[in-house]
């Protein structure tokens, strides 16, 4: 992964999930510092914008640099920008599915297009909404993806039953104890034993869930 940002990333990355998976050595997450490999006296990664404009563009050299000095087998390789190809679960699935990916972090008003052109690197949004950067999108990316490196989650079973683990379905709600809590009550059926009727209510409720949060996807 590389950023101009690079404390942004490692905190991160040592807590919960991802730490652990490290830990475990079922992740292996290597944060490096654009400025690297920037050839100038002033350790400079951007500059001025053809065609004027305001903001800054990531230059295209030591974006190139970088990601040429990993191995061959650097992956498949993501730039996080506004602009791009929208992160759904189908593609959090293909990325599980590699053994490596580069994650470039989008800075400023953008990167020069010659990275995405020349590398090549295929843009990833993480939704329609525009960040300071790649650096949390690149966090959203790794952490979908590691939720599903076999071993991370304690129960398999628990991505068949996730939200989009079934196009077009979110997940159905869930309830804990007390039975009864300030007076609004976990539907009975939850608690009745029978598994038939509790898989009948939750495909129900998630039905009704998407319609009421995702009409978009109820379709
Ligand atoms: N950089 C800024 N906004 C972004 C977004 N929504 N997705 C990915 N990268 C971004």
């Amino acid at each position: 992964m590389f950023t101009i940002f690079p404390a942004i990333l490692e905190a991160p990355v040592r807590e919960s999930l991802l730490g652990r998976a490290i830990a475990e050595r079922l992740l292996e997450v290597r944060i490096h510092d654009l400025r690297t490999w920037s050839t100038d006296h002033h350790r400079s990664v951007d500059d001025e914008a053809y065609g004027g404009g305001p903001g800054m563009v990531l230059k295209p050299e030591p974006i190139f640099a970088a990601v040429e000095s990993l191995d061959p087998d650097r992956g498949r390789v993501l730039l996080l920008s506004p602009a791009g190809r929208r992160l759904e679960q189908s593609l959090v699935r293909e990325l599980a599915g590699e053994e490596h990916l580069t994650l470039v972090c989008g800075r400023y008003e953008g990167v020069d297009e010659r990275v995405i052109e020349g590398l090549p690197a295929e843009e990833v949004s993480i939704g329609d909404y525009v960040l300071a950067g790649g650096e949390v999108p690149a966090l959203v990316v790794i952490e979908a993806v590691t939720r599903l490196i076999p071993g991370v989650i304690g129960k398999e079973e628990s991505h068949e039953r996730d939200s989009f683990a079934e196009p077009g379905m979110l997940d159905h709600p869930h309830f804990t104890r007390p039975a009864v809590f300030r007076g609004m009550a976990v539907p009975e059926v939850l608690r009745s034993g029978d598994h038939g009727a509790v898989e009948r209510w939750r495909r129900e409720a998630a039905r009704e869930k998407t319609f009421r949060n995702r009409p978009d996807l109820a379709g």
